[in-house]
């Protein structure tokens, strides 16, 4: 394989129209959803990136029929729901890749709706990151799961087998713990309810909801009744929001930018980004707002603008909790201090992120102070060209490679190939804008 870096040069400003990927999030619900079904799914603007392939393939081997027509924009997929008891025993270990939502979604349907046993495991990454805050509610709704150092980490085992109903009180505010626990209520009889400390994502619940579940929310807590079959769909997914933010960053802070990306997935429990902007001074403008599947899409213009420092915390995390390197980034462009905080679950990510963002925007020339939970950014950076590592993280990748238009001279970024995570086509993207 040829060596994994390249060289940044500096420069722009970044001009024109773009259609960012799909929603990560919204794609592999798509196909763990629509596999549980009764019929036939149709899904457009997939991200076809390596974690949801990676749910395709692990669905495959579930003996769910999914295909695929046309080319990026212009493909479908086809999902052959099979419904709540269609799941078959896999012949083989189930490799989610780097995708935590892949492995942790799925052992809430595994634990329910398998009948056998199926291994999960993934790659070095996704085997140090938390599984214990998944088992150990599903254990107490019956789940047979055990795993390396007794179910906190991949590989797990898991064996289907009929769930009884719990309320969970979550201590983590994850939409990845509240999913799963909800996916597995599918399955058990009676009323599961999670409540969680602050509102993660919600796209779980909205496209339960869309699809006929009996799904109730009230404020922090969502209560599912299990037993009942659900409805297939048709779905265009939306652009993702935290590949937008890349743009949202660059454009605002590179001179001269004018930027449009077309339709954005903006569900509240994820603009974080835009309000955290906005109190920084950036221009962003939402366009043309409309409804796929219960999720808001807008189209988002960004202008350059003269950013100033913020806090970000509390409540505002998990709905910007993937744009904390990006927004760091902003933060080193912008005049006066800025201050994350509350924001521990970064180092449980695909990197820990806290380090990473020190350690690496660090060796560009940014002043800043990691934190045990969270950093404190000073503005104004003074730019240096240097050799920086995204640490094998698709968000640390391309958060580097927007810094280094910054630089003085290029820069030389190591293992870019993480973007395939998320945003294949970054760097034609890019390229594009400028
Ligand atoms: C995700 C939830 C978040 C997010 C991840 C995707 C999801 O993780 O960081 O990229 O699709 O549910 P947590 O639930 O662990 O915060």
């Amino acid at each position: 394989m040829s060596p994994d870096f390249r060289l940044v040069e500096p420069g722009g400003p970044l001009r024109g129209r773009l259609r960012v990927p799909g929603d990560k999030s919204l794609s592999h619900r798509a196909v763990m959803l629509g596999a549980l079904a009764d019929g036939t799914s149709h899904v457009r603007n997939f991200l076809a990136g390596a974690d949801c392939l990676g749910t395709i393939r692990c669905y495959r081997q579930l003996g769910i029929r999914i295909e695929a027509s046309g080319e990026g924009l212009e493909s479908a997929w086809t999902i052959h729901g099979s419904g709540l008891r269609g799941l078959v025993e896999p012949s083989d270990v189930l490799d989610v890749g780097n995708s935590g939502t892949t492995m942790r979604l799925m052992l809430g349907v595994l634990a329910g709706g398998l009948q056998g046993h199926a291994c999960l495991t993934g790659d070095e990454s996704i085997r140090r990151r938390p599984m214990g805050r998944v088992v150990e509610p599903l254990r107490t709704m019956g789940a047979r799961i055990d795993g390396m150092n007794h179910g906190a980490l991949a590989p797990l085992s898991v064996r289907g087998g009929s769930l009884r109903p719990v309320r969970y009180v979550s201590p983590v505010a994850s939409a990845q713990v509240k999913s799963a626990i909800l996916l597995a209520g599918l399955f058990g009889e009676g009323s599961t309810v999670v409540t969680e400390p602050a509102k993660s994502r919600d796209h779980t619940e909205r496209m339960l909801q869309a699809m006929g579940a009996d799904l109730e929310v009230d404020g922090l807590s969502v209560a599912i009744r299990g037993g009942r079959s659900l409805s297939p769909f048709d779905f265009e997914v939306p652009g993702d929001i935290s590949s937008a933010a890349f743009w949202l960053v660059a454009g605002s802070i590179v001179k001269g930018s004018d930027i449009v990306l077309e339709g954005v997935g903006v569900n509240p429990t994820r603009t974080g980004v835009l309000d955290a902007l906005r109190r920084m001074g950036a221009d962003i403008e939402e366009q043309n707002p409309r409804l796929a599947l219960g999720e808001p899409v807008a189209d988002l213009r960004v202008r350059h603008a003269e950013l100033r420092g913020t806090i970000i915390e509390g409540a505002e995390i998990p709905r910007l909790v993937d744009e904390i390197p990006v927004l760091s980034l902003a933060a080193a462009c912008a005049t006066g201090r800025t201050i994350i905080r509350n924001a521990g679950e970064l180092r449980v990510k695909e990197s820990d992120r806290l380090s990473a963002i020190a350690t690496e925007l660090g060796k560009l020339g940014v002043v800043l102070r990691e934190q045990p939970e969270g950093l404190e950014i000073d503005g104004g950076t003074i730019w240096r060209s240097a050799e920086v590592d995204s640490q094998d993280d698709h968000r640390m990748a391309m958060t580097l490679a927007l810094a280094s238009l910054l630089a003085p001279r290029s820069v030389s970024v190591r293992r870019t190939r993480a973007t395939d995570v998320s945003y294949p086509g970054f760097w034609e993207d890019l390229a594009r804008l400028r």
